[in-house]
């Protein structure tokens, strides 16, 4: 099998640990294992846990308060994963097939689309309108979503709009998704990092044709410990299941005892508010930095994520402007190019003050001669 190169990935995964300034994250500065501890982690306990393997869909315990946080959800119904990235593959692995519909919303973390055409499917995009505040292009959703698309991938809260999708958009997305026997897999690993008072409402319980894939990279603030997970119908789940033996056998027992205690209802909570607090605090710098552009930055501010979407005020492609970036100012951001949306630039908003401030600056430095 054949696959495209993941070119956003590829990149951060070349320069991310070289470069001064990372600026190209879309999580929350992480938290440490002694963070975790502060939050009931038992270090000491961790430290005798036989190096063995682990049950290869996830533990019961960890798949209970998983499915805990589901209405209705069984421990058949999850399937714990490497990461929400190898949650979204498995689906993809196990559903599609050679000559199938895959529709997407675009712009977006772009994973779905080299693995979709690696196994053959078609993909169609639904573009969310930049002069909308991110709503969806219904005409294009409509001709995307027919009885002929086997899958729907959106993200929501979206990578990389920091968008979040009405109550209505989502009423709207999963009837047609029943209508047309589409499976919607909704990818809310940003669920629980809003940057405001609301509340991202998980598409879990909007008929049976929905799967969401969620993990604890964003929201939780520890992609480190490579823990993602599937809720879906049961047979969908075994099909995954399936797949997982073949690939990775499982996750590694030490992540699946970290993620038990992360995903505990208080705990996640107690997660949940650390990243809004980052965001909260970090907002209203990135704000300033933006408007003192004078207009050739612009952005509609993210409602969710520890990312920025810009629109800056130049024909260069997207991927010169990172690469200047990069070499000009030992400083990462990921082009628009890359989360299909060209003309745009991806910030991360997500570190500390001082980190966030002066890779603001680095990138300033080459935007201002940019627009000069
Ligand atoms: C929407 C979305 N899904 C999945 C992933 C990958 O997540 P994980 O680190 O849990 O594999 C990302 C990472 O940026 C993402 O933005």
């Amino acid at each position: 099998m054949r696959i495209e190169q993941f070119a956003m990935e590829r990149m951060q995964s070349t320069w991310e640990n070289i470069v001064d300034y990372d600026m190209s994250e879309s999580g929350v500065r992480p938290l440490t294992l002694r963070e975790l501890a502060g939050l009931g982690f038992d270090l000491e306990g961790f430290l005798d846990e036989p190096l063995g393997y682990s049950q290869s869909n996830g533990t019961i315990e960890l798949r209970e308060r998983i499915a805990a946080i589901y209405p209705g959800a069984s421990v058949e119904q999850i399937e714990v994963t490497n990461g929400t990235s190898e949650a979204n593959y498995l689906i993809a692995l196990s559903q599609l097939r050679p000559g199938d519909t895959v529709a997407m919303q675009v712009p977006n973390y772009m994973q779905m689309p080299g693995v979709a055409r690696s196994l053959g499917a078609d993909v169609r995009a639904f573009r969310l309108r930049t002069d909308a505040a991110w709503e969806p292009d219904w005409d294009e959703f409509e001709r995307a979503v027919t009885p002929e698309t086997r899958l729907l991938y959106l993200s929501n809260p979206n990578n990389p709009t920091g968008s979040i999708l009405s109550d209505a958009a989502m009423r709207r997305i999963a009837e047609r998704c029943q209508q047309t026997g589409t499976w919607l897999l909704a990818d809310e690993v940003y669920l629980g990092a809003e940057t405001g008072d609301e509340r991202t409402q998980s598409f879990w319980g909007m008929g049976d044709r929905v799967i969401v894939t969620s993990g604890l990279s964003k929201a939780y603030g520890i992609p480190g410990v490579r823990i993602g997970w599937i809720v879906g119908p049961p047979e969908l789940v075994a099909d995954c299941w399936s797949q997982h033996d073949y690939i990775t056998i499982g996750p590694s027992k030490l992540a699946d005892r970290v993620a038990r205690v992360a995903v505990e209802a208080a705990n996640r909570e107690r997660c949940y508010s650390r990243t809004r607090d980052i965001l909260r605090h970090n907002l209203p710098i990135a704000r300033a930095w933006v408007n003192g552009f004078g207009g050739r930055l612009s952005w509609t501010e993210p409602r969710a994520g520890a990312i920025g979407l810009m629109k800056y005020a130049a024909d260069t492609p997207s991927l010169a402007v990172a690469e200047r970036i990069r070499t000009k100012q030992s400083t990462l951001i990921v082009p628009g190019i890359h989360v299909g949306l060209e003309g745009h630039l991806r910030i991360w908003l997500g570190g500390r003050e001082d980190f966030l401030r002066e890779g603001l600056r680095r990138i300033g430095v080459e935007l201002t001669s940019l627009f000069d």
